[in-house]
């Protein structure tokens, strides 16, 4: 059911100033009476003369002073908003034949007194209403400026969502606000809410569900739910109901919706700033999706890239995966941001990425390599290093490739750092790398048991590894990972001794 909103252009409410009337009679001895624009009088008691000239002020559509047998009657239309909304008449007793011309004088000041106190009562109300137009408008920019404030393309669609749907309860007074997202591209549903509830979660998708269906791309206002035989269906307790259209792509996709506010209608105001809502939250969704798409190529090239890398050798196949892997956990575990923890992971994954610079027949070569060999090896983190340089994005990711083999007592390479000088994302890097050396099969030796590959990098926390990642690391469900990495499609191990 849809609910009519107010409208501008309804009739204005006549209201005739007491104060008007009294002074009107006071100081020129007139009697004011006024009239609708039926010609019906506001007050009773009006004298068949001036009633009859008022029809005639009506009928003709224009003023009129006439000679009644008792003294001289006025009518004069009053507009407002430009168009006649009242008449006002005036008695003036007791006049002679002499006397007439002063009195049409004087009826005229008291039409103009009259005229100019509506004009002034008009200008006022619209005054009012510009002001509660101002004060709606403020409202309404204030809360997309908030929402402007946090619509970082990196926010999750979620977060964004409920922060959405809290400052519209904050704003509108409404005892409720839900975003409603049936799926995006194939992804599955976003139910977002605020408030207290009138209707169980439970029934909200098919109650947007029938909201889309009657009104599919336009605003929803109804303020007598249970009187509605559909919506009445759903809750006791909803009794007014605002909904706007998400509309993503080509059509609407979702809702947004304002939920009971027992002291006041929802009306035009509440549905514009909802539109106003939905529109920059569709932006944002709509936006998020390009980004989302735009990382997992980016990320899909670099396991390409990876890839190529990791055929080179047999022995490292899936070894960045499963590196990137442990340094996003790490990384979770030591409370980084979402964003240092994508950096991590992408780190994690490019970290070995210099080995595309290392010939096979030494990347591939059994056994233990030749000081020489090592040496060329050992210049895989600045060769990956050089291949980033230029991308401004990964520019902290390429810090922790350049050095991943750094060790905190300065033994590490290319530059021997020691302690915080060695980038935190390439210390993180350095375990994690170190732990899938260690957890994986070598050509002429066994893997090493868990047991044993935890208490080596436990012996080795300050002196090669940072001893706080080293806490975070024995936080770390060691099980789950090690089915993460036996979930990879290829496990075959990498030779530590070449790294
Ligand atoms: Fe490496």
């Amino acid at each position: 059911m849809h609910t009519s909103l107010p409208t501008e252009t309804q009739a204005p409410r006549i209201v005739v100033p007491d104060d008007l009337v009294q002074r009107l009679e006071e100081q020129t001895g007139v009697t004011v009476c006024f009239f609708d624009a039926s010609g019906t009088p506001v007050e009773p008691g009006v004298s068949p003369a001036l009633q009859g000239l008022v029809r005639e002020v009506l009928d003709a559509g224009e003023d009129r002073v006439l000679s009644v047998p008792d003294g001289l009657a006025g009518a004069w239309l009053v507009r407002q908003r430009g168009r006649p909304t009242l008449v006002a008449g005036a008695l003036l007793a007791g006049l002679g034949p002499a006397g007439e011309r002063l009195g049409r004088r004087l009826l005229g000041a008291v039409s103009e007194a009259i005229r100019t106190r509506f004009a002034q009562a008009e200008l006022a109300g619209q005054c009012e209403s510009l002001s509660g137009a101002l004060s709606q408008s403020f409202e309404e920019l204030s809360l997309l400026h908030n929402v402007g404030e946090v619509l970082r393309v990196t926010r999750p669609v979620i977060s964004l969502m409920q922060y959405v749907c809290e400052e519209l309860c904050a704003t509108t007074g409404a005892e409720a606000s839900v975003a409603y997202l049936p799926g995006v591209s194939g992804g599955r549903p976003t139910l977002v809410t605020a408030g207290v509830l009138p209707v169980p979660t439970s029934d909200l998708p098919r109650l947007f569900d029938h909201v889309l269906e009657v009104a599919p791309e336009s605003i929803l206002v109804n303020n007598q739910c249970r009187a509605d035989p559909l919506l009445g269906r759903f809750s006791l307790t909803l009794e007014q109901l605002v909904a706007v259209p998400l509309m993503l792509g080509e059509g609407p996709t979702g809702t947004l919706a304002l939920f009971n506010r027992p002291r006041e209608e929802f009306g035009s105001p509440d549905a514009k700033l909802l539109r106003s809502s939905a529109n920059a939250t569709a932006v944002f969704v709509e936006n998020r999706r390009l980004y989302d798409e735009l990382q997992a190529m980016m990320l899909d090239l670099v396991r390409a890239l990876v890839s190529s890398v990791d055929a080179k050798d047999p022995y490292t196949c899936g070894h960045s995966e499963r590196v990137a892997t442990t340094c996003r956990e790490l990384a979770v575990e030591l409370g980084l941001p979402d964003e240092q923890v994508e950096r991590t992971y992408m780190a994690g994954l490019l970290h070995d990425i210099g080995k595309i610079g290392t010939p096979e027949a030494i990347l591939c070569k059994e056994g233990y390599l030749e000081p020489e060999e090592r040496e060329i090896i050992n210049q895989h983190p600045v060769i990956g290093g050089n291949i980033l340089k230029g991308i401004r994005q990964l520019e902290a990711v390429r810090h922790a490739v350049v050095h991943h083999h750094e060790r905190l007592d300065g033994s590490g390479y290319p530059d021997g750092l020691t302690e915080n000088a060695i980038p935190f994302l390439a210390r993180i890097v350095g375990l994690a790398d170190a732990f899938d050396a260690m957890t994986s099969n070598r050509p002429y030796r066994p893997t090493m048991p868990l047991h044993e590959v935890l208490a080596e990098i436990d012996r080795h926390a300050g002196t090669q590894f940072d001893t706080g990642v080293v806490e975070a690391f024995r936080r770390i469900d060691k099980k789950h990972l090690m089915e993460h990495y036996a979930a990879s499609a290829d496990t075959t191990p990498t030779d530590p001794l070449r790294r």
